[in-house]
């Protein structure tokens, strides 16, 4: 039984008083069960406010992105050691406005993976096509080949403490989420992928569906076999909507 993981991006949102807030509201209204874990990946700068709120709670810290190097002379850059001493378990990689805006291709993101994991941390590996590829056919030869580069890089092995988030770019902040259909057929293939290569670790594996989850479709999306959880964007910044989220997982256990 692989559970749920409800993860919130906050991306390039938040301030000391609303990040109080939010996770004041997230905290008075998890789901009691342990078959849902929580995690809040804020902006760089409240990690350690965040930390703090979430100590000794059952609501995970992540980062949304981390240096490849483990430390020295990289201005602006953020070790995964320093992820980890925080507070983080877990590090967003991949992310498409990564990929799109910063330039950060398939070897980049596969390097920040193994980054991660050197760190302690658990990947969260994001994969998916853009609204182009998908038209053209393309969509799984995309995420065969943004898995590839992260397998190729760190072993099969590694999926063993990682997690994988099918985000169609299409999907993201559009409010087009991908049919539940769509989204499993995805998910089955990503699975399929690393089955080839250790059943056992793509049995384990969480798969998270992330592009405008709200809700009202969480329940549609995460009844799927093999969709274990969502990447929120949007609806993670606000206590009621991240919950509803949450609380649409914890009625599948
Ligand atoms: P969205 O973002 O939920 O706002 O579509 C998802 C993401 O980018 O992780």
């Amino acid at each position: 039984m692989r559970g749920y993981l409800v993860a919130g991006n906050w991306k390039m949102n938040g301030s000391n008083a609303a990040n109080a807030a939010l996770v004041d509201g997230i905290l008075a209204g998890a789901p009691a069960t342990d078959q849902v874990e929580l995690l809040v990946c804020p902006p760089f700068p409240y990690l350690a406010q965040v930390a703090q709120m979430v100590d000794g709670s059952r609501v995970m810290l992540g980062a949304q992105n981390v240096s490849v190097h483990e430390s020295g002379a990289y201005t602006g850059e953020t070790a995964g050691s320093m992820l980890a001493d925080v507070g983080c378990s877990h590090i967003i990689v991949g992310h498409s406005e990564r990929r799109a805006l910063y330039g950060e291709n398939s070897d980049i993101v596969a390097e920040k993976f193994r980054a991660a994991q050197s760190a302690g941390l658990t990947p969260i590996l994001c994969v998916g096509e853009t609204l182009e590829e998908r038209e053209a056919g393309r969509t799984e030869r995309v995420i065969d080949e943004q898995l590839d580069a992260a397998l190729g890089a760190a072993g099969i092995a590694a999926f063993a403490s990682a997690v994988i988030a099918y985000e169609p770019v299409w999907a993201i902040g559009t409010g087009m989420t991908a049919t539940p259909e769509q989204a499993q057929d995805v998910h089955r293939h990503i699975r399929a992928r690393l089955e080839a290569e250790d059943a056992g670790i793509a049995a384990g594996i969480r798969i998270l569906y992330g592009g405008s989850v709200k809700g009202d479709n969480a329940g549609g999306l995460f009844s799927n076999p093999d969709i274990d959880g969502g990447l929120i964007g949007g609806a993670s910044l606000k206590p009621a909507d991240f919950l509803a989220i949450a609380d649409a997982a914890a009625a599948l256990v």
